[in-house]
C-alpha cells in the first residue's frame, strides 16, 4: 500500500521537522512492502532522512524565470525533490486551473522523469447523477496527459469527500477504480476522508494501491496509524 500524506496550507517547516521525528520514529515498524509519501508546504522543504518520500504538492512549470510567486523545477532541483502533485481538485476550483494547463503542468514535469500523484475527482452534482456520469467527467480529467507514463499515478478523489468527514462507499470506490484500472494499469489512490475508522476496510479492496490523507495525515501519530493498522 502506498500512504500519502498531503499537508496542504498546514504546519510550518518547524512543526514539519518534529513531525518527521515522530514519523521516522514509528516507520520501524511499517511493512517493507508500503510506501509513505508526505508532502508538506512549500516553505517547510529541505533534506530530511527517512523511510517516505519527499514530495511538493505543486511547482510551475518552467525551469525559472519571471512568475511572481511561483517555484519551478530549478527550485526543486536544489532539494532533490522529485515527485510532485499535479491537478488536485483545490488547485482547480480555488486557483481555477484548467485541464489545459493543469496538462501543461504534468508534461513539463513528466520531460524531467517527476513521479507525479496526479489527481482527478468530480463535484457531488456529478455523482448524484450516477457513474455513468462520474465516469464521463473523470475522462475528461485525463485529456491531454500521457497515461502509458510509467512514473505516476492516479489519485482519485471525490470532491464531495474532501475534508467533509465522509468517504466514499466502498461501493463506489470499487466501481470508479475499476473503470480507471481499465484506462491504465498505474497504481490508484483514494482520497477523501480518509482516516483511523476507515482505513482497513479502504485498504482491503483489491483495486486501491493506496490512499492520499489530508486531515488524517497532519498529526504524525495519527497518519502512523493509518500506515501501521
Ligand atoms: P481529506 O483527507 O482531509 O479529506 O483530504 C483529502 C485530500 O484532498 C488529499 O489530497
Amino acid at each position: 500500500m502506498i500512504y500519502a500524506g498531503n499537508f496542504k496550507t498546514n504546519h510550518t517547516r518547524s512543526s514539519t521537522i518534529d513531525y518527521i521525528k515522530e514519523l521516522n520514529f514509528g516507520l520501524k515498524d511499517k511493512k517493507e512492502e508500503d510506501k509513505v509519501y508526505i508532502f508538506p508546504p512549500l516553505t517547510a522543504i529541505d533534506f530530511y532522512r527517512g523511510d517516505f518520500t519527499l514530495g511538493v504538492q505543486n511547482a510551475y512549470p518552467i525551469e525559472s524565470g519571471a512568475v511572481t510567486g511561483e517555484v519551478g523545477a530549478a527550485q526543486l532541483e536544489e532539494f532533490k525533490i522529485n515527485t510532485i502533485l499535479i491537478g488536485h481538485s483545490e488547485r482547480r476550483e480555488l486557483l481555477n486551473e484548467t485541464q489545459e494547463f493543469v496538462s501543461k503542468k504534468f508534461n513539463f514535469f513528466k520531460k524531467r522523469g517527476f513521479e507525479i500523484i496526479y489527481c482527478i475527482g468530480e463535484p457531488l452534482e456529478i455523482r448524484e447523477k450516477g457513474q455513468d456520469g462520474v465516469i464521463e467527467y473523470l475522462k475528461k480529467q485525463f485529456m491531454g496527459i500521457d497515461i502509458d507514463y510509467s512514473n505516476f499515478m492516479i489519485a482519485y478523489e471525490p470532491i464531495w469527500a474532501i475534508g467533509t468527514g465522509r468517504s466514499a462507499t466502498v461501493e463506489e470506490i470499487i466501481a470508479t477504480h475499476n473503470k480507471l484500472k481499465e484506462l491504465s494499469n498505474r497504481p490508484i489512490l483514494y482520497g477523501g476522508s480518509v482516516k483511523e475508522t476507515n482505513i482497513a476496510e479502504i485498504s482491503s479492496i483489491d483495486s486501491v494501491d493506496g490512499v492520499l490523507v489530508g486531515g488524517a495525515s497532519l498529526n504524525a501519530d495519527n497518519f502512523l496509524k493509518l500506515i501501521l493498522h
